[in-house]
């Protein structure tokens, strides 16, 4: 496992939404980097706090854009969503215990998460919401 290094293949087009998806992948790395280093246990209150607060800010950004331009996919994406934010609750209840290894799993969690999520989950509005609102829309 390595850090994760940004590929053009991970834009949705969208240039908002591609900045925070990259601000992710940093926080992913942060972690990745920590738990390396043996110091999971040190980060892993502050990672799953930025993410209880990514999933509200960033979702909320594309849920917006998805609904302002009605795309179809609107209710299965939000669905996905949800999914995550309840993930990070189970793992918010499990801190208590074993950190190190919680930061651990965390860590592949999210990885296989994003980019499972990116490349094609968000990929999926990306050439629509381009095609409708232009890449810079916001
Ligand atoms: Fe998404």
């Amino acid at each position: 496992m390595a850090v994760i290094a940004w590929k053009s293949i991970y834009e949705t087009g969208i240039v908002a939404l591609d900045n925070e998806h990259r601000g992710l992948v940093q926080e992913i790395n942060r972690l990745y980097e920590a738990v390396r280093d043996k110091r999971g246990e040190a980060v892993l209150a502050d990672i799953l706090a930025m993410l209880e607060k990514y999933t509200v800010d960033h979702f909320q950004h594309e849920e917006k854009l998805l609904e302002e331009y009605h795309f179809s996919g609107l209710a299965e994406h939000q669905k996905i969503h949800q999914e995550l934010i309840d993930e990070i609750q189970e793992f918010k209840k499990r801190v208590t215990s074993g950190t190190e290894d919680l930061a651990r799993e965390l860590l592949t969690f999210l990885r296989g998460w994003l980019l499972e999520h990116i490349l094609k989950v968000d990929k999926e509005y990306g050439a629509f919401l381009e095609s409708r609102g232009g890449r810079f829309i916001e």
